[in-house]
């Protein structure tokens, strides 16, 4: 009887996706409590590739409940598209039954994305709204599922937002274009029907029925986590453990916390990166790696893992294990570097400056790579020496132990260790 939290420790794209697929064959229950459209998990089953966005990874298992919680934001069109696509590849979706939404997640509209085309370039953001839908939360004006029950009403508090909306959209110049509140509820009336099956308001209680089977996918990562990351250069939902509690309304216990970790270290977007390698280094990494965003395209910033960051993202969600990530993409490598450490200002500094990395030096430690391919490998033993060496350094640091390792895309790709 295991819930398990399964949580990003970098910025995002660890390779969830895999571990969540892997995971998901143990729990009955799957639930994203945070985030929404911006994320992007890539599963691939017997070659055949699944995109996932919004919808949690255990639609993929036959007779899994997967749940969108309180505090995901979502946008309709999308989501449709989203599940029209699953349907395509051969997925069974049976609205509100193993794809449920939370009565209390909240709506992204057109307007909230329009704003974030002209506001999110700063950010470097996915462009989906995602930051005005969590303002329009917090300032309680924005539009939780519930309302799509009640017509009326929701045409009242389109009106309303668009109005807004086109306020904020006029300040940024003359040539932005503005919204129409009848399109925007017409279009959203025409899709209405289809989404109300799986919309429910009972998702606490079937976590509840199902404590000892949960599975809480996290999205995006800790250093991304909107008051625990590299703010302003961050998300604006918690990733990170509290997010579980608030995102769902349950507080089971948590016997799993897996931390994913990649075997480096890529960040989408702007904001500091201290390991950051903008040279041949990063280059290989990216290329090898195939670091380019699942949901924009996006090349990845690509550099060493950091572990100072690591230990950091560990201590704050309570991680009891680790799942290294992309091991294989170290292949190449003559000399494998990681960072144990900061200085700021030529000092040493001894707790996370999560406000001041872009001031911060990295120290790091290196070591000699093992120049094999791993891919085959499915046993630790398997591994290279050196590659052993560096997941005990991981292990070492992190001061927790490392129990999965991943080598390949393939489900089977996958090194369990004990
Ligand atoms: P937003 O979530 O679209 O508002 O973007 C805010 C920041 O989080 C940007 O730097 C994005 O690139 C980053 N971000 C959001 N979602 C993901 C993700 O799933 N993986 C990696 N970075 C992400």
């Amino acid at each position: 009887m295991t819930n398990t939290h399964l949580v990003g420790l970098q910025w995002g794209d660890e390779g969830k996706g895999k571990d969540v697929d892997i995971l998901s064959e143990k729990h009955e229950v799957i639930v994203r409590y945070q985030g929404g459209g911006n994320a992007g998990h890539t599963v691939v089953i017997d070659g055949k590739v699944y995109k996932l966005h919004l919808v949690p990874s255990g639609i993929l298992r036959d007779g899994k409940i997967n749940i969108i919680g309180d505090n995901v934001v979502w946008r309709p069109q999308a989501f449709l598209e989203e599940v029209a696509a699953l349907e395509e590849l051969g997925i069974h979706i049976e609205p509100g039954k193993n794809l449920i939404i939370s009565d209390g997640s909240h709506l992204t509209l057109p307007y909230q994305q329009a704003l974030d085309a002209v506001e999110g370039g700063k950010v470097g953001t996915t462009g989906r709204g995602i930051g005005q839908t969590y303002e329009d939360s917090r300032g309680r004006t924005g539009i939780r599922a519930f309302e799509l029950f009640d017509p009326s009403n929701l045409e009242a508090m389109i009106k309303q937002n668009t109005d807004y909306y086109n306020h904020k959209l006029r300040w940024h110049g003359p040539d932005v274009e503005q919204l129409s509140h009848n399109q925007v509820f017409d279009d959203l009336s025409k899709i209405r029907e289809q989404l109300i099956p799986f919309i429910r308001p009972d998702t606490r209680e079937i976590l509840l029925k199902y404590d000892g089977s949960v599975l809480f996918e996290g999205a995006q990562g800790t250093l991304l986590d909107i008051d625990l990351g590299t703010w302003p250069f961050v998300t604006s939902s918690n990733p990170t453990k509290g997010g579980v509690y608030t995102g769902t309304g349950v507080s089971l216990e948590l016997q799993r916390v897996i931390g994913i970790l990649k075997a480096y270290q890529t960040r989408v977007g702007n904001g500091p990166f201290a390991t950051e390698q903008e040279n041949d280094t990063g280059e290989r990494l990216r290329e090898r790696g195939k670091e380019f965003g699942t949901t924009t395209g996006r090349p990845r910033r690509c550099g060493w893992l950091d572990l100072f960051a690591g230990k950091y993202a560990c201590e704050v969600n309570g991680v009891t294990e680790i799942s290294l990530t992309k091991l294989d993409v170290l292949d190449d490598e003559g000399t494998i570097r990681f960072g144990v450490g900061y200085e700021l200002d030529g000092k040493q500094v001894d707790y996370f400056p999560r406000f001041q990395m872009g001031k911060c030096e990295p120290i790091y430690d290196e070591m000699l790579g093992w120049k094999v391919d791993t891919t085959k490998a499915r046993k630790p033993s398997d591994l290279p020496k050196n590659a052993r060496r560096y997941i005990e350094r991981i292990e070492t640091y992190l001061d927790t132990p490392v129990k999965r390792v991943g080598v390949g895309k393939g489900r089977d790709q996958t090194i369990e260790f004990d």
